[in-house]
């Protein structure tokens, strides 16, 4: 009997379709060793809900199992998985855990769409066809980018977005946790960071205008921050999914909620506000010693909560009039030796740079860090372009694509007025399917650097969850593709097909992707908003 093949987003390296099924059955077990319960658990998790059954977990099983395990000679890669599902069994290995993790997303997508129910379905068969799989990631660095400076995203969304990522085995989530509208993250040294400036006044809304007179406001006060305990929750429970949270603290701009907070730390005696309008502020952090002890102190309890390698600065969007205007910051370019404001920059950054080195962590920043010169150690993640992305591989250092076109989820998915109101043009999920992480310019040497890619989520026109989900999904799904499959094998016209059925599993998970009845009414935001529900 022809089949169609199965329906797996991101699609693997290579699957072999067998002849049989396998079907989980009362006496199914799930076998593995001690030291992958935690993971034996996860996949009871995922299948117990839905199947209703007992998948006792157990070291030995003799038939009807899932067996995972550990190989650390199995020549799959750091992040890669063998599976095999025969009719009386499913083994899955790999040669570290985050293999496995990968693998059970797959097993997880080998099964009825109703196993993402979370309550028990009725008369189905839970079936998956016998097949074998190898697979492994294309790139190491596969990311979502979440902005909660614009707007605060709770926590509880914060996690089923991990859950989302984990089905697409997408590994990196950069949490952009502070900005000129607001500070997300408790610092214990400095409470007035959260007290003061994780709360402001009014919010633009659309229409998108850099003209003052235009603006309009929402006229109601936003705000919220996690604690560091919620932080570690988020933390341990995307590590426990293969995913590394890389916090970002902006430095030496995007900064006015901290300034606002401590206005010793700017570079005027004018206080300032946490901003209620999108764009780029003036205010930024001083170049003076009180300064970097602040900002030490932060990163010091940002390293406690963070065990990721990679923190990112930030460094994008630094208007430098206040230093040229600011007597300290000159006296500070003259003794250091600086020809001008860039260099100032690149000196801060390189301070950080060097900080960090020194607690065996890397920087990472947006591609402004290359102006005034690069700092050593640093990673690139190259955004107005890919041009920032090639300089910096070209020199030897590593970096991430995170082009505005096609990686800016903040951008419309089309050209419809029915949109919700976005920045900057549009991308489609085809423009996002069709990206190449690696630039022509750079040779294969040069493209070892590339880590790989991820989607920029800017929330300054997506006030809540939903409004965020319209712009991630399925757009996220396509990017999850690009990072993970073998370039030759992706297809458009394959992965719509698959999006199909793929869709019908966003659905059941609640997700209010775009497509899903969900572009008719207008909102304050000006523009369609998603609704509640399908339509
Ligand atoms: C950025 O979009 N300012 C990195």
């Amino acid at each position: 009997m022809a089949t169609e093949p199965p329906a797996l987003v991101p699609l693997p390296a290579k699957l072999t379709p067998r002849d049989g099924t396998f079907a989980l059955t009362p006496l199914t077990r799930i076998q593995s060793s001690p030291a992958l319960h935690g993971l034996a658990e996860l996949l009871r998790s995922y299948l117990r809900p839905a199947t209703g059954l007992p998948l006792s977990v157990v070291e030995q099983a003799p038939h009807s199992r899932i067996a995972l395990a550990i190989d650390p000679r199995l020549a799959v890669g750091d992040e890669g998985y063998r599976l095999t599902v025969a009719p009386d069994e499913i083994v899955l290995r790999a040669a570290r855990d985050v293999g496995v993790i990968h693998g059970l997303q797959t097993i997880r997508q080998l099964l009825p769409t109703a196993v993402f129910r979370r309550a028990f379905v009725g008369d189905i068969a839970w079936t998956i066809p016998c097949l074998d799989i190898e697979d492994r990631p294309r790139f190491p660095w596969r990311g979502s980018h979440l902005d909660v400076g614009r707007h605060f995203m709770p926590k509880e969304f914060v996690l089923k977005h991990l859950d989302l990522l984990a089905l697409h085995k997408l590994n990196v989530f950069h949490w952009h946790l502070t900005e000129d509208q607001g500070w997300r993250i408790e610092i214990k040294r400095y409470p007035k960071l959260t007290e003061v400036g994780a709360w402001r006044k009014d919010s633009m809304i659309a229409p998108r205008t850099r003209d003052p007179q235009q603006r309009k406001f929402s006229g109601k006060p936003h705000g919220g921050f996690y604690t560091q305990d919620d932080v570690r929750e988020v933390v341990r429970y995307a590590m426990d999914r293969g995913i590394t949270v890389v916090p970002e603290i902006e430095l030496p701009g995007h900064a006015r909620a901290a300034i606002a907070a401590y206005p010793e730390l700017g570079n005027s005696d004018v206080p300032l506000e946490v901003a209620t309008w999108w764009g780029v502020f003036d205010g930024i952090f001083g170049v003076h010693d009180r300064v970097f002890e602040f900002l030490e102190g932060v990163l010091e309890e940002v390293l406690d909560l963070f065990p990721s390698t990679y923190i990112h600065i930030g460094g994008d969007e630094v208007p430098k009039q206040e230093w040229r205007d600011n007597p300290r910051a000159q006296e500070r370019m003259k003794t250091l030796g600086l020809a001008n404001e860039d260099e100032l920059q690149s000196w801060f950054i390189r301070h950080f740079d060097d900080w960090l080195s020194k607690r065996g962590r890397r920087l990472v920043g947006w591609d402004e860090i290359l102006e005034g010169g690069l700092a050593p150690g640093a990673t690139v993640m190259s955004w107005r372009g890919e041009e920032g992305g090639i300089a910096a591989a070209k020199a030897g250092h590593d970096v991430v694509m995170a082009p505005q076109k096609p990686t800016y989820l903040d951008h419309s998915p089309s050209e419809l007025p029915t949109e919700p109101p976005g920045i900057g043009g549009h991308n489609s999920l085809e423009d996002v399917y069709q990206y190449e992480p690696i630039p022509r310019a750079l040779s294969s040497e040069e493209s070892k650097h590339v880590l790989g890619s991820q989607a920029q989520i800017w929330t300054e026109y997506m006030p809540d969850p939903k409004r965020v989900e319209y712009m991630a999904w399925p757009r996220l799904a396509a990017l999850s593709e690009v990072v993970w499959s073998p370039k030759d094998a992706r297809s458009w016209d394959d992965f719509a097909r698959r999006l199909r059925t793929h869709l019908e599993r966003l659905e059941v998970l609640d997700v209010n992707f775009r497509g899903r009845g969900n572009t008719a009414p207008l909102s304050d935001q000006g523009g369609a908003a998603p609704a509640q529900s399908p339509e």
